[in-house]
C-alpha cells in the first residue's frame, strides 16, 4: 500500500450534473459555476444507483481514515487534481464528566480543530480549490471572518493558484497573519463580512477573480459534508439524536443535511435523522430570528456582534436552506449570549480539559441551554461540533510567576 491509498488510487467517480438549489434547473459538471442563474446555490447531484454499486462498508473499512476515503461521493474526478495537506478524520470525543454533571446521556464533541489549518474550514476549501485546479481556475478571491481565508490561502499556495483575500478590520491577529503567511494576499477592510463579499463581486465583475464566498461556488458544501459522512461511520452506520452546530453561512449544516440524504440512497443509513440545531449568538442571529418568525428568508441582522467571530454572519445566501435542513429534521435554531459561551469554554477547558474555540463552546452553552427549557432530553446523544483550534483564538495573560531565589512554600502550590 502507498501511503495514503486515497491520494493516488484513480477511484470511479458519479457527478452527473449540477443543480439549482431553488428551482431544481439543470447544469453542466466539470465546468466553473458560481450562483445559478436565480442567485441561489448550486448542489452537486451523483448518480446514487452506481455510488451503491460501486461502494461498499465493507470496502471504505479498509481504506485510509481521511476524508478522500469517500471519492465516490466526492466531486473530484482525477487523482492529479486532489489538493491535499493531510486532512485527517477527526475524532468524536466524549465529556464524561460533563455528561454526568448535566445529567446527560452522552456528549461527543466532534473535533475539527484537528484539521490542516486548525478548523473545518479545511474541508470545504480543499475540496473547492481541487476543482478550482481541475478547472484551470487562477486566481481566487473570497470574504472571510478568518479560518476559511487561512484554508483557502493555504491549499491554494500548495497547488499555485493566487488569492485575494478580505476580512473584517476586527478579525483575529492569528487569523490574518496565518492568511499572509500561506501566500495570500489579504485585506482588512472596515466593514463585515458581507461588506468584504461586496468587494469581492466586484473584483470578479472587474478582474475575473473567482467567487469563492461561502455557497456562491459549489464545492465547499461537498467538502463539509464529509462531517455528515466521517460522523455516520464512526457511530457504526447509526446518526445521533441531535447535532449542535455553530451556524454562520451554515455550509456545515447544508452539507450533513445532504450527506445523510445521500447515505440513505445508497444504503448506508436508514431514515432516521438528527434534529439539526442552528447556534448562533444573541448579537447576530438572523436564523434563530427567521425560525421564530416562521419564514422561509433571513432578513439581514444589524450591528452584529459577538465574540465567536466565526458566526458573526449576518447574512447568509443559504438561508433557505438552513432553516429548511433544520425544519424538517425537526430540529431548531438557537442564540447564545456571549457570557454563555465564555463560561461554557471555561468549563470546558478546567474540567474537561478541552480547550475549545469561541463557536465550539457555543455548541455547548446551546445544549445545556436547551437542556434546560426541555427542547433536548437526557436520554439524547448529541454531537457538539468544536470547528477549530482554541489555540487559535486570543487567550487570558496568566500572570502567577515564581522567584526561584527564594524558598518556595512547595505545601502551598
Ligand atoms: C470557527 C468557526 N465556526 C463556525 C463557523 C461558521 O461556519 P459555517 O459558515 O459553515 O456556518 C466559522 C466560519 O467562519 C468558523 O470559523
Amino acid at each position: 500500500m502507498q501511503y495514503d491509498d486515497n491520494l493516488t488510487t484513480e477511484r470511479p467517480t458519479f457527478v452527473t450534473h449540477l443543480e439549482c438549489s431553488e428551482t431544481g434547473e439543470h447544469y453542466a459538471a466539470d465546468q466553473i459555476h458560481n450562483l445559478s442563474r436565480t442567485g441561489k446555490p448550486l448542489l452537486v447531484r451523483y448518480d446514487l444507483a452506481g455510488v451503491k454499486k460501486a461502494l461498499t462498508k465493507d470496502s471504505l473499512a479498509h481504506r485510509e481514515p481521511d476524508l478522500w476515503r469517500y471519492r465516490e461521493l466526492l466531486p473530484v474526478r482525477k487523482v492529479q487534481d486532489i489538493v491535499s495537506l493531510g486532512e485527517a478524520m477527526t475524532p468524536l470525543v466524549s465529556l464524561q464528566k460533563l455528561a454526568k454533571k448535566l445529567g446527560g446521556a452522552e456528549i461527543l464533541v466532534k473535533d475539527e480543530g484537528r484539521l490542516p489549518t486548525g478548523s473545518f474550514k479545511a474541508r470545504g476549501l480543499v475540496m473547492a480549490v481541487s476543482m478550482a485546479k481541475a478547472l484551470g481556475i487562477k486566481h481566487m478571491a473570497m470574504p472571510t471572518n478568518g479560518n476559511a481565508g487561512a484554508a483557502m490561502a493555504a491549499y491554494a499556495s500548495h497547488c499555485g493558484i493566487k488569492t485575494t483575500i478580505f476580512c473584517p478590520e476586527d478579525t483575529p491577529e492569528v487569523n490574518v497573519s496565518e492568511i499572509a503567511l500561506q501566500g495570500a494576499a489579504v485585506y482588512r477592510v472596515n466593514g463585515l463580512i458581507d461588506d468584504c463579499g461586496k468587494i469581492v463581486a466586484e473584483g470578479k465583475a472587474k478582474v475575473g477573480w473567482f467567487d469563492t464566498s461561502t455557497l456562491k461556488e459549489p464545492y465547499r458544501i461537498e467538502g463539509k459534508k464529509t462531517m455528515g459522512l466521517e460522523l455516520a461511520e464512526q457511530l457504526g452506520w447509526e446518526v445521533p439524536d441531535v447535532i449542535y452546530y455553530p451556524t454562520g453561512g451554515g455550509t456545515g449544516l447544508i452539507g450533513m443535511w445532504k450527506a445523510f440524504a445521500e447515505l440513505e440512497a445508497i444504503g448506508f443509513i436508514g431514515k432516521k435523522r438528527p434534529r439539526m440545531v442552528a447556534v448562533q449568538a444573541a448579537g447576530c442571529a438572523p436564523m434563530v430570528r427567521a425560525y421564530e418568525e416562521g419564514v422561509e428568508h433571513a432578513r439581514r441582522w444589524e450591528d452584529a456582534h459577538t465574540i465567536a467571530a466565526g458566526i458573526r454572519v449576518p447574512q447568509a445566501v443559504g438561508d433557505f436552506l438552513i432553516l429548511r435542513a433544520v425544519r424538517e429534521s425537526n430540529g431548531f435554531a438557537i442564540a447564545v449570549s456571549d457570557d454563555a459561551i465564555s463560561e461554557g469554554l471555561n468549563e470546558l477547558a478546567r474540567e474537561e480539559g478541552f480547550l475549545m474555540c469561541p463557536e465550539g463552546a457555543a455548541t455547548y452553552a446551546a445544549y445545556k441551554q436547551s437542556l434546560a427549557d426541555g427542547r433536548v432530553k437526557k436520554s439524547d446523544q448529541v454531537v457538539l461540533f468544536n470547528c477549530a483550534t482554541g489555540l487559535k483564538y486570543p487567550l487570558p495573560p496568566i500572570k502567577k510567576t515564581l522567584d526561584r531565589h527564594k524558598p518556595i512554600d512547595f505545601a502551598a502550590l
